[in-house]
């Protein structure tokens, strides 16, 4: 749906109250495929389906407010992936999008590797039975009990992330009688087009350590001195939600340029290059994300002429897509509770979830869509906000959306995309349950990670 300025007259119906007019969709029962999961399907009578199994059905079993995740859609992100960057490369997928035991299993069937930035995450993903040195480590500030529980578990890699935890992962290795593998993780000075609270590699931020001012070459000069540390490579993670490649080349380019001052300085070529996640997903049909070949293709191409022009060998790369991977493979099924139009204005829709269960609109002034997915409706279209139950007026999933004028209480409505950083930043506000993730495949459901209780609440209320 776009948003244009409206054209001169009285206001209409798809007019915000903003000023803009949005265009309705030719017809709202289409669910487009390219922010729907690969098995969201609506059949002829109107039920939409995913995984072979209709949603009301799913409602009835689950209830609502719930995330179901289309697991033949996730391994085929995963396989997709991995046959794009081939044996030359590795794909570590960022378990802060979304990360559950199941998740990890189907990781390690599907050939990729995790990337964690918690003790939690890491918990997770040793209790599925993921080899650690499969995982990667990451975060702008590990305690010192994280360091140890990395490095005693054995970790494929930590990226280190400041001077401090240079010294901290050494001192620890050697305590341990150890010898870390590491990158370390610089900030290019890329500007990436996304949210400022999902850039990371402009200056001005906590993430990594500057190109700029020879700080990452020093970082490089003190870990190649320590006994502890095995330096791999260098690391640059420069946002989320991205589309335009050209700050993926910039950012290889740079690293690309310290590789070779370090090979000047030292005589010594890092074999490793990683050059983050941030790939951006379709929220709305006007979202065009790249494929993970056109991805992998520009990614290797400019890291091989760039190296070539240095006179390096070409490192491993490796990249860590999180919200490219599980996002587009989840949607959140809500029940409609109160349908509210304000004359002039636009018509709020209030769901039995809200911001507890998705921050993003809230957070990153997010968009999303939305569909009436209990029935067919051959309505007219009208626009509206689909809003939750917290006590707050930013409490909003949907801003700006259309849905048929005849919704009412007891519909089904989904929201898709919303298999990344929804569940994992969940919160109880409101004392609210956070929502449960079911895996649909096939015909089946099963609950991957369940509905959390009121004695859950209570059990964390030692008072
Ligand atoms: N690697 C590193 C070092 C990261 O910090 C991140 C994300 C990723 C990979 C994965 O990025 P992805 O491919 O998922 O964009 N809560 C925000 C996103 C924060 C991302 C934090 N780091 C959101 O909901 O948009």
């Amino acid at each position: 749906m776009s948003r244009s300025a409206h054209p001169a007259g009285p206001r209409h119906a798809d007019v915000l109250p903003e000023g803009h007019y949005m265009a309705p969709p030719a017809d709202l029962n289409v669910l487009d495929p390219k922010v729907w999961s690969r098995t969201v399907a609506r059949a002829e009578d109107g039920t939409v389906s995913v995984g072979g199994i209709e949603v009301a059905r799913l409602a009835e079993e689950f209830g609502t407010p719930a995330y179901f995740l289309d697991e033949t859609d996730f391994r085929a992100r995963c396989r997709a992936w991995r046959e794009a960057f081939g044996t030359e490369a590795d794909v570590f997928y960022a378990g802060k999008a979304f990360l559950s035991r199941a998740i990890v299993r189907w990781l390690q069937e599907e050939g990729l590797n995790l990337d964690v930035c918690s003790a939690g995450e890491l918990t997770t993903a040793l209790a599925a039975g993921m080899p650690a040195e499969r995982i990667a480590y990451h975060g702008n500030n590990k305690s010192p009990e994280e360091i140890e529980r990395a490095v005693e578990a054995g970790v494929g890699r930590i990226v280190l992330d400041s001077f401090q935890e240079i010294a901290r992962v050494a001192h620890t290795a050697e305590r341990l009688g150890k010898r870390q593998r590491v990158q370390i993780r610089v900030t290019v000075g890329v500007e990436a087009h996304t949210h400022e609270f999902i850039a990371t590699a402009h200056e001005d931020q906590k993430f990594g350590i500057a190109l700029a001012g020879g700080q990452a070459a020093e970082a490089v000069r003190r870990a190649l001195k320590l006994d502890g540390l095995e330096l791999i490579g260098i690391h640059s993670h420069i946002g989320s939600q991205i589309f335009d490649m050209a700050g993926f080349e910039v950012s290889a380019r740079r690293v690309v340029r310290l590789l070779a001052e370090v090979r000047d300085e030292h005589g010594v070529e890092l074999p490793e290059i990683d050059l983050g996640g941030g790939l951006g997903i379709a929220y709305t049909s006007d979202d065009d994300p790249r494929e993970p070949h056109e991805i992998a293709k520009a990614l290797s191409e400019i890291v091989t002429r760039e190296c070539e022009s240095a006179g390096l060998a070409t490192p491993r790369i490796s990249v860590e897509p999180g919200r490219a991977i599980v996002g587009p493979t989840a949607f959140t099924l809500y029940r409609v509770g109160t349908v509210k139009p304000l004359e002039g204005l636009r018509t709020y829709v209030s769901v039995d979830g809200g911001m507890s269960d998705n921050i993003r609109t809230a957070l990153y002034d997010a968009e999303y869509t939305v569909a009436l997915v209990s029935r067919r409706s051959d309505a007219e279209p009208i626009l509206v906000r689909v809003v939750g139950k917290h006590c707050e007026s930013g409490d909003i999933v949907v801003k700006d959306a259309f849905l048929p004028a005849d919704l009412a209480p007891g519909d089904l409505i989904a929201v898709p995309a919303t298999g990344a950083y929804c569940r994992s930043m969940a919160s109880n506000y409101n004392h609210a349950l956070r929502p449960p993730v079911v895996a649909v495949k096939d015909g089946e459901a099963r609950v991957i990670v369940r509905r959390e209780t009121e004695e859950d609440l209570l059990r964390l209320d030692v008072g």
